[in-house]
């Protein structure tokens, strides 16, 4: 209450720089959620460099970079929030098919990764896999993030796991 006239103070309780390994960025749907909004402006953005005739080398370089963001996206979903989804909510036949639309991803993302930008239906491919991806996150941030609010998992802590397991992904892949 002695905060109350400060609307910043108020919100910083426990900021302590020392301990950040321990911080809470961002809870587990948050944290997704921003990966979701960031894949799919990568993919207008993309849809632009297609629109504007853009050269090879920029295509190829965000169809990498979008590749990359899906695959971690997707590695850390499949490690560590879908097995703790499965153990709080009753819904398999979601995670499953959640699951399996992993897959169709992954296979497309194979395929432009292994073709060069110039390649018959490069573009075709990248935007499909856009299309599929919008699709997916539809059913995440529809159907299962309300059931993980609403499942009494603790977000906050799986929100740190998998933010550490995203900082070692995308630092394996820095070393590739
Ligand atoms: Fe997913
Ligand atoms: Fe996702």
């Amino acid at each position: 209450m002695a905060k109350a006239n400060d609307p910043f103070e108020s919100q910083d309780e426990d900021n302590d720089e020392s301990e950040d390994e321990d911080v809470v960025e961002q809870d587990a749907v948050s944290l997704l959620s921003s990966d979701h909004l960031e894949v799919k402006q990568m993919f207008e953005e993309y849809r632009q460099l297609v629109e504007g005739n853009a050269g090879e080398d920029r295509r190829a370089e965000l169809a990498a970079q979008i590749c990359s963001a899906l695959t971690v996206h997707a590695e850390i979903e499949e490690d560590i929030f879908y097995p703790a989804m499965r153990e709080s909510i009753d819904d398999e036949l979601l995670l499953d098919q959640a699951e399996v639309e992993h897959g169709s991803a992954k296979e497309l993302i194979e395929q432009i990764e292994s073709m060069d930008p110039g390649d018959a239906l490069y573009d075709a491919k990248v935007l499909v896999l856009g299309e599929y991806v919008e699709h997916h996150v539809q059913e995440e941030e529809n159907e299962i993030f309300p059931q993980a609010e609403k499942s009494g998992i603790d977000l906050d802590e799986l929100g740190v796991e998998l933010a550490e397991r995203k900082r070692e992904l995308m630092a394996e892949l820095e070393e590739d």
